[in-house]
């Protein structure tokens, strides 16, 4: 079986699905037109955020059997039209759940004491002690918009920090100790909001000017899940008016974005979509993909021969 690698995965899984016998091509900077002339050579594709599968694409890939996506969110594959073409697309769910939930807490706490403004602070050689009066976590509300496999990580931490952790989750099997709310409760109730729901077309804009509305004045908004779920210009527009008093973005409407001007304000944080940027991340998620590319392998290998016997 021949698998295609376009974007950077580790080399202990390059190493583990050649070792399985498959020939594995990596080109981890491949665009999207090399993409049309190359992947119709390839039984397999691996990707990660970066590279796109689109119908286009499918369509002059009459040979490709599978898909793996390592990491999460599947937004950047026509999962639905592949799966019609009978390709069998996989992703790596839970591989880098505990790194978004630690970055979403450690957001939490900058923005709790305004650690970015102190430290630009101190970098400037100013000891402007007075400014800087924060709160503690422990006792705030946190709203959890998505109570999958991240939003549970997140819950679990939050917990034992002391928070009270509330959720929106209209089909989650739920967990102990979180009771769901409904949005409007969750907006009006909590301290801290972050979000773990994929994007869709019904959670673009979820969060808009109406939602912001109704939030407590001084929340704090967290989003490692993906840009646009919350409406950039409405988030402007609560943070220039102090509605929200702090949000932390780890991912934007478009990526990088061409307007900066969120992230001029001097109450955003921000990261470039790193959620998942950790080794420990990195390990499993290399890992996961091998086993997929592996055991698909060897399945789809025994299915010909039994049909070579018959
Ligand atoms: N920042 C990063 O680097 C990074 C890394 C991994 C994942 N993510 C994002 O995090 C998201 C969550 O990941 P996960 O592993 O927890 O996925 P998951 O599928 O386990 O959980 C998502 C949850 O969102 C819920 N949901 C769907 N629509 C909803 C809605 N309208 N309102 C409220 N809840 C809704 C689902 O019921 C589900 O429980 C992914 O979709 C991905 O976009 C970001």
């Amino acid at each position: 079986m021949k698998v295609l690698v376009c974007d950077k995965t580790e080399k202990e899984c390059l190493e583990q699905m050649r070792a399985a016998g498959l020939t594995v091509d990596a080109n981890f900077e491949i665009t999207p037109e090399q993409l049309m002339t190359m992947l119709p050579a390839y039984d397999a594709v691996v990707v990660r955020s970066r590279t796109k599968i689109r119908q286009p694409l499918i369509d002059v890939c009459p040979n490709l059997k599978l898909i793996v996506r390592g990491g999460v969110g599947l937004d950047t594959i026509d999962v639905e039209y592949a799966r019609s073409k009978g390709i069998v697309v996989k992703n790596t769910p839970r591989a880098s759940s505990a790194s978004v939930a630690e970055l979403a807490i450690g957001y939490m706490f900058v923005l709790a004491r305004s650690l970015y403004k102190a430290t630009a602070g101190m970098k400037a050689e100013k000891w402007d002690k007075k400014s800087f009066e924060g709160e503690e976590i422990g006792g705030k509300t946190l709203g959890i918009i998505g109570l999958g496999n991240i939003g549970m990580e997140t819950a679990r931490r939050a917990l034992q920090l002391g928070m009270n952790v509330i959720a929106f989750d209209p089909t989650s099997k739920g967990m102990f100790g979180v009771p769901f709310v409904s949005l409007d409760e969750l907006l009006t109730s909590a301290d801290y909001i972050t979000l773990h729901l994929p994007k869709t077309e019904e959670t673009a804009n979820m969060i808009d000017a109406e939602q912001f509305a109704k939030m407590k004045p001084g929340v704090r908004i967290i989003n490692c899940a993906r840009g646009g779920i919350i409406n950039e210009d409405a988030l402007y527009d609560a943070l220039v008016s102090d509605k929200v008093a702090g949000a932390a973005l780890d991912v934007f409407a478009e990526e990088p974005p061409t307007d900066w001007k969120l992230l001029q304000l001097d109450n955003v944080i921000a990261s470039p979509h790193i959620g998942a940027a950790t080794k420990e991340a990195q390990s499993r998620v290399g890992a996961e993909v091998a086993e997929i590319v592996i055991d698909f392998a060897r399945i789809a290998g025994q299915a010909e021969a039994a049909a070579l016997d018959n």
